[in-house]
């Protein structure tokens, strides 16, 4: 980019063409306040803070949004202009109540600061403060409207980032407020609960009620780590005071990843289950009583020793690699046996075979693609997958590829209308028929002459004939002209992307994942060695397990005698899940939480939660390795979950190795 020179209170200095008088400000060290600016978002001049006098100019302006070009002559801080804002302050503390010492925000409040700043003692103007709501309905949010100087950053961020536009400004004058789908509160509205307007405000007007008046963010620790529930792999900033956990937040809410989601931001803060804080064992009229670890461990070994190699290990993904690997060394090594799986390790089978067929090297999970990928696309395709309820950063980046690039949506579920309000098409098949009607696609592609990547062989024209659109309708339900639709949409995108979840591999079915690679091949959507196709993995570190082979094996589970079952804090309530658990005979459970499953148990293990954890390493569902850190020590007494498995491990008379030593995959 073009440097460009100017001259900013008497200093000549340089920014690059595109740059506001701000940004060239800021890049040279020179402060200039500001309240309704934040770093991602457009600039829409709305506090008039950071007015600048420019030569030529008749009046002051918004250095915020007044392009930076060669040869300006800039004054920031004159007598004048700062008179000019601490008038705009005085307004803006006058219009609305800004008691400050009733004030969840007080302390951490950027108005507040900058009365500070401009030694605010009194306001020579009448307070107006009109009667404004509380909106108290949603289920972790308030909004103050008493407290809001309409800044609209959330506005902002809501919009291009979150990608949702749930906040607007509505009505006018002095009666003008933030609304949430212009009439709604917050909890009845599209909110998705992101919290990231909350984390955008300036004032006390947006606030969350799981943190409320718990502490300010001066006076906490802060700990950034990694995310341990989905496999985005977002970044938290997480605040400690005290030893525990108060506020979780995105280290930079328009960001790379951008705002996190509710189960980030706020699920990890409050899910209202029970700690186990002693192990258990059921003793002999069934019921579970609390006992030492060195019991619990006993029996849970006697039991190991007893079926060996019939023991089935099973670990949540949700841990780091380092724990998933000691336990894959336990299982092989101290138990001898190889039944070793992760929870949803069906997802790995299916994708992995899927992808070795298609790409004949590896397990092919290196041929996806990223992201960020989402963001340049200009059609999705959506199969089997669900991202706004299991992967939300997945479904922002989806709506903003639909803002930015006006791209088009297809939806191919069975059963779901997933994002309603924005897919352009819901192919939805029979169950069971993903697999004709994905046929059915690629055979539309190549009779339109669509392909633009890699020629289909005669074989594959073959066999694709036989799925011709009558048999698509009679078999799937879907319309020839539906069919056709989306072959067109899909086959002239410039960059489509195809994105698939546990619809896909909960049918088992490896041809399904072959197709949907074929379709991105055929039509040219691929780069090098990566195809824009993306497996929405199930837990944070599913790619971690699954890269050290922890789910290689499909078990049979038709009748497990023993089980140990390691999920520490992850909640399972899969009804097919549960009932598999309880038909087996001996069952240990290592969680942190009470749950159906540990009362089944016969062995309870307490775990560590995700906050409580070591640190460790995770892998993203698109491969970026980010390491956790431990926020807040463990409650007392609870160990590590690999001192558990060391000294569970040493009741069967053998001493683990360091956590790396031995992947899953050998034996
Ligand atoms: S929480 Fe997220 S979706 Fe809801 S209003 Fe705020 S930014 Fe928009
Ligand atoms: S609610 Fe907060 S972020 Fe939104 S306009 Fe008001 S002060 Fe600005
Ligand atoms: S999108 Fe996934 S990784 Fe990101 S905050 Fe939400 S649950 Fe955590
Ligand atoms: S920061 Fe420029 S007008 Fe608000």
């Amino acid at each position: 980019m073009k440097e460009i020179s100017l001259t900013i209170d008497g200093k000549k200095v340089s920014g690059l063409d595109g740059d506001t008088i701000l940004d060239v400000c800021r890049a040279n060290g020179i402060y200039v306040p500001t309240l309704c600016e934040l770093k991602g978002l457009t600039n829409v001049g709305a506090c008039r803070m950071c007015v600048v006098d420019i030569e030529g100019e008749r009046r002051p302006n918004p250095s915020c949004t007044y392009p930076a070009r060669d040869g300006l002559v800039v004054s920031t801080n004159t007598e004048k202009l700062e008179k000019y804002r601490r008038l705009i302050l005085e307004l803006m503390f006058t219009e609305k109540n800004h008691f400050c010492m009733f004030c969840e925000k007080s302390g951490d409040c950027e108005l507040q600061a900058m009365a500070y700043r401009y030694q605010m003692d009194n306001v020579r103007y009448p307070y107006t403060t009109p009667p404004l709501a509380v909106d108290s309905l949603s289920e972790y949010m308030v909004i103050d409207h008493s407290r809001c100087i309409l800044c609209g950053r959330c506005v902002r961020l809501c919009g291009e980032i979150e990608a949702n536009h749930t906040l607007d400004f509505a009505k006018r004058g002095w009666k003008t407020i933030v609304s949430a789908d212009l009439a709604h509160s917050l909890g009845g509205s599209s909110c998705t609960q992101c919290g990231a307007c909350m984390q955008a405000c300036p004032t006390g007007a947006i606030f969350s009620k799981l943190s409320l008046y718990k502490t300010r963010p001066k006076d906490c620790q802060q700990v950034n780590t990694v995310c341990p529930i989905c496999a985005v792999g977002c970044e938290l900033t997480v605040l400690t005071k005290d030893n525990n956990v108060v506020m979780i937040q995105a280290p930079q809410p328009t960001g790379e990843k951008g705002p996190l989601c509710r189960m980030g931001r706020f699920e990890l803060l409050a899910n209202g289950h029970k700690r186990i804080t002693s192990p258990m064992i059921r003793d002999k009229e069934g019921k579970l009583k609390e006992c030492t670890l060195d019991e619990a461990l006993e029996a849970a070994a006697s039991r190991m020793k007893k079926l060996g190699k019939n023991f089935t290990g099973v670990i949540s993904a949700r841990l780091p690699s380092e724990t998933i690997s000691l336990f894959c060394q336990f299982m092989r090594q101290a138990v001898g046996s190889s039944r070793i799986d992760t929870m949803g390790g069906e997802a790995y089978r299916a994708i992995a075979e899927g992808n070795k067929a298609f790409n004949k090297k590896g397990d092919g999970l290196d041929t996806e693609c990223s992201l960020d990928e989402i963001l340049k696309s200009d059609c999705i395709v959506l199969v089997g997958a669900d991202p706004v309820k299991t992967h939300p950063i997945v479904a922002s980046f989806i709506r903003r590829a639909l803002d930015q690039n006006k791209a088009k949506l297809i939806v191919i579920d069975a059963a779901n209308d997933v994002m309603p309000l924005r897919r352009n098409q819901w192919l939805r098949p029979k169950a069971g028929t993903e697999g004709i009607l994905l046929n059915g696609l690629i055979n539309a592609i190549v009779n339109k002459g669509s392909v633009k990547g890699r020629e289909p062989s005669a074989k594959l024209v073959q066999s694709l004939s036989q799925y011709d659109a009558s048999r698509v309708y009679a078999e799937t339900g879907i319309e020839a002209a539906d069919v056709e639709l989306a072959a067109e949409t899909y086959g002239k995108a410039k960059q489509a992307i195809i994105i698939y979840g546990q619809g896909v591999w909960h049918t088992k079915d490896t041809g399904l994942v072959i197709s949907l690679l074929t379709l991105a091949d055929l039509t040219g959507n691929r780069e090098g060695d990566h195809s824009r196709v993306i497996s929405l993995k199930p837990a944070a570190n599913s790619r971690g397990a699954w890269q050290m082979g922890a789910a290689a094996k499909d078990l049979s589970l038709n009748h497990v005698q023993g089980l140990y079952l390691l999920i520490s804090d992850e909640q399972v309530d899969n009804d097919e899940v549960l009932g598999w658990l309880r038909t087996i005979d001996f069952l240990v459970v290592q969680a942190s939480y009470r749950s159906a499953v540990t009362s089944m148990a016969d062995v309870v293990l307490p775990s560590p939660i995700w906050a409580e954890r070591d640190g460790g390493q995770y892998v993203s569902m698109d491969g970026h390795v980010a390491r956790s850190q431990k926020v807040i020590e463990p409650k007392k007494g609870l160990l590590q979950d690999q001192e558990i498995l060391r000294d569970l491990s040493k009741k069967l008379g053998y001493e683990l190795g360091s956590s790396q030593e031995v992947s899953c995959g050998q034996t």
